[in-house]
């Protein structure tokens, strides 16, 4: 039998989720929104093209939770996106809101779920379904690292003229413009890129990296970016229903690790059927440690303020 996966939200990021899903031809989905008719049509029109794309999944849209019963993986997207000039704090209380009130729908339809939470400020909206759910840290988990360190593989792949699939790089901390993209640790075909970059470009490219969000929100002018985010998720419901084992970045709960209790934010973890199964702690240098720990308290303020 195969898998059925939940996307909440069938909005931009919620539908490009489910459109690379189905062309991974990996589970069987089901899109949720509050809108009636939205997620009914997005999924009708994905199956649509599943004779021209070669997918053999079932692709269904609801309003009704009922029908999300029995998912392996939950992937939240519902809220309200990013417009110019908003930062993504200012998402915060309504986006609180949201994501505790779907996550519990769906949870009670599916108490074995693995959620995976996208909608910002994601590593505060992780923590949110945490709680919401009331499930074990290793079975909740956000996407942002996935995305963060793809732009940064892309913005190096542009500079260099290399492909894209070649360059390793990743990012840490919380998903702002405080994140932490790592260059000591990001590499070429094997090469390290400080071996191939000047450190002035480095520097650029971390800093187009940091705000790479907030480029796409500037050139759409409406709504914020979704082709890269729900790549970045579909990768994440592709390792844990296939068990892959993949170390990505994730935004997981660190309980001491990183020197941090009590917190979402994104660290290398591994991602399996059990969810993170594993999380990996790197050496940092102290300019790192103090980059990192700026991230980290970026993402604890406005825990803060939702008295979490
Ligand atoms: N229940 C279900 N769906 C909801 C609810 C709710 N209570 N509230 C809002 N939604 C739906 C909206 O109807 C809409 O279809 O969530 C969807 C959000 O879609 P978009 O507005 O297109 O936003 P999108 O670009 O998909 O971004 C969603 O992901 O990357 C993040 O920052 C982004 O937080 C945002 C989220």
């Amino acid at each position: 039998m195969r898998d059925k996966v939940t996307v909440i939200g069938a909005g931009n990021v919620g539908a490009t989720t489910a459109h690379w899903l189905l062309t991974k031809n990996i589970c069987d989905v089901v899109l949720v929104d509050v809108v009636d008719g939205v997620p009914q049509g997005k999924a009708l029109d994905l199956y649509e093209s599943s004779p021209v794309a070669g997918a053999s999944v079932e692709i269904t849209g609801s309003n009704d939770y009922a029908a999300t019963k029995g998912s392996s993986v939950v992937v939240v997207t519902a809220g309200l996106p990013r417009k110019p000039g908003m930062s993504r704090d200012d998402l915060l209380k309504v986006n609180n809101d949201v994501v505790s009130q779907v996550v519990r729908k769906a949870h009670e339809q599916s108490p074995d779920a693995i959620f995976i939470t996208v909608t910002n400020p994601v590593d505060v909206m992780t923590y949110v379904t945490w709680k919401a759910t009331g499930l074990p840290p290793e079975k909740v988990f956000g996407m942002a690292g996935v995305l963060d360190s793809a732009r940064f593989r892309a913005f190096l792949a542009m500079e260099l003229g290399v492909s894209p699939r070649d360059v390793v790089a990743f990012v840490m901390g919380g998903h702002g413009d405080a994140m932490v993209p790592l260059t000591r640790y990001s590499s070429v075909g094997g090469i390290p890129v400080e071996k191939l970059v000047s450190r002035e470009r480095l520097d650029a490219i971390v800093a187009r990296t940091r705000t790479g969000g907030g480029e796409i929100v500037n050139l759409l002018k409406t709504g914020s970016a979704y082709f890269a985010p729900g790549a970045s998720a579909a990768e994440m419901v592709e390792a844990v229903l296939g068990d892959q084992k993949r170390v990505l970045p994730v935004v997981a709960h660190l309980d001491g690790e990183y020197g941090q209790k009590d917190i979402y934010v994104g660290v290398p973890a591994l991602l399996g059927k059990g969810g993170v199964e594993k999380i990996f702690e790197i050496d940092f240098t102290p300019e790192e440690t103090a980059a990192f720990q700026h991230s980290v308290d970026g993402v604890r303020e406005p825990l803060s303020v939702l008295g979490l």
